[in-house]
């Protein structure tokens, strides 16, 4: 449904050259939920600017819908107007001084479309996002949650088969952004619409997306899907920006069996989770929720480790406690019932499934 293909984007000119992008690829599926996550400056929207036409992109090739919109070798730009393509982005841009229907009919007053059709797809439109019979509301009265409903409604009116989002739900309050997260998913596999999503925000890529590109510096640096992400990342930079975890510098002492021999800050351990080739520096990523703490117990085994409680901090759902394991402070979060109490010795198992190694230094 899209194809891009060693895309590139720099700002400026001579000695004052900006990367906003650099040999960016990845391919859409028709229907697909697909997301561009990384930090603030990592080239997420002059992606999504280049995908719409409103950046012309330095290198690189885009296809859309079949179709070349954009190709730097064979000389091709098609403007935005004849992309299959419609906009949502952070600010709603409803228009103030029209009615909702006027704001949503407004993409298809080009189409010169007769009153009647435009009427029925506007009241259309406002059904999919709930807010039908609203049409001949004006537009200022709206709450933040129903401005984001117009401004969604004003890009499925047109039944573009791809949509442009960015930062969508980032001007609204945290209770509001999860509902509008929920509709918002429900209704992309209702119109069967393929998405290309763009926030910095983890949790909101990982609950919405069927696969995730992570960037970095205006590169991609891993492209999968959520699970995979969370459970089995290949870069430090991913494991860090995805969920909550620590990292260490380990070393590798061998294999045995299906399991890697790893040499960590606290001790040895086996891991069940690792990169087909190795390099000389590994780290190991190790998730909070993902160690259990249990009663000290004399005997040992692989993946056991003694340590005594340090700090605790009761959150209600979570409990986090900071760990002191030979030289080193292991967070842990734990959602039982039992709370250890400071000074306590508790024993520490982490699964090797969940014990990942990946390539690169800790950082
Ligand atoms: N019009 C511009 N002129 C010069 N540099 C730009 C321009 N737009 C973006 N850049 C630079 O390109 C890089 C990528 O910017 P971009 O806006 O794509 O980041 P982003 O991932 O969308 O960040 P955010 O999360 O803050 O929106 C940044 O270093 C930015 O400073
Ligand atoms: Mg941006």
């Amino acid at each position: 449904m899209l194809r891009v293909a060693g895309l590139s984007k720099v700002y400026g000119q001579g000695r004052s050259v900006i990367a906003g992008v650099k040999d960016v690829a990845f391919d859409v599926k028709p229907g697909e939920f697909f997301t561009l996550l990384g930090p603030s400056g990592c080239g997420k929207t002059t992606t999504l600017r280049s995908l719409a036409g409103l950046e012309q992109p330095s290198a690189g090739e885009i296809e859309i819908n079949g179709k070349t919109v954009f190709s730097s070798a064979r000389d091709i730009i098609v403007p935005t107007a004849q992309r299959d393509i419609a906009m949502v982005f952070q600010s709603y841009a409803v228009w103030p001084h029209m009615t909702i229907g006027e704001n949503v009919a407004f993409p298809l007053e080009a189409q010169r479309l007769p009153p009647a059709q435009i009427r029925k797809r506007v009241e259309d439109a406002l059904a999919m996002v709930g807010l039908e019979g609203m049409a001949a509301r004006p537009a200022p009265l709206l709450s933040g949650g129903q401005q984001q409903r117009v401004a969604l409604a004003r890009a499925i009116v047109k039944g573009a088969p791809v949509l442009l989002l960015d930062e969508p739900l980032s001007n609204l309050d945290a209770k509001l952004r999860e509902q509008m997260r929920r509709e918002l998913r429900e209704l992309q596999r209702r119109i069967g619409t393929t998405a290309i999503y763009v926030t910095h925000d983890q949790e909101e890529a990982l609950s919405l997306s069927d696969r995730i590109a992570v960037m970095q510096r205006g590169e991609i640096v891993e492209l999968d899907t959520p699970h995979q992400l969370y459970y089995a990342p290949r870069t430090v930079f991913t494991a860090r920006f995805i969920g909550q975890t620590d990292v260490w510098p380990s070393r590798v002492l061998g294999r045995s069996g299906e399991a890697l021999l790893v040499e960590s800050p606290f001790g040895q351990l086996r891991s069940h989770c690792y990169p087909e080739t190795l390099e000389a520096a590994i780290s190991l990523v190790v998730r909070p929720e993902h160690i259990d703490l249990a009663e000290p117990a004399p005997s040992g085994g692989s993946n056991i480790f003694h340590g005594t409680i340090a700090q605790v901090a009761f959150s209600g759902r979570l409990v986090e406690y900071l760990v002191r394991v030979a030289e080193t402070n292991l967070r842990v979060q734990s959602t039982s019932g039992k709370l250890w109490e400071t000074g306590a010795t508790v024993r520490l198992r982490l699964p090797p499934e969940r014990c990942i190694v990946v390539n690169g230094a800790a950082g």
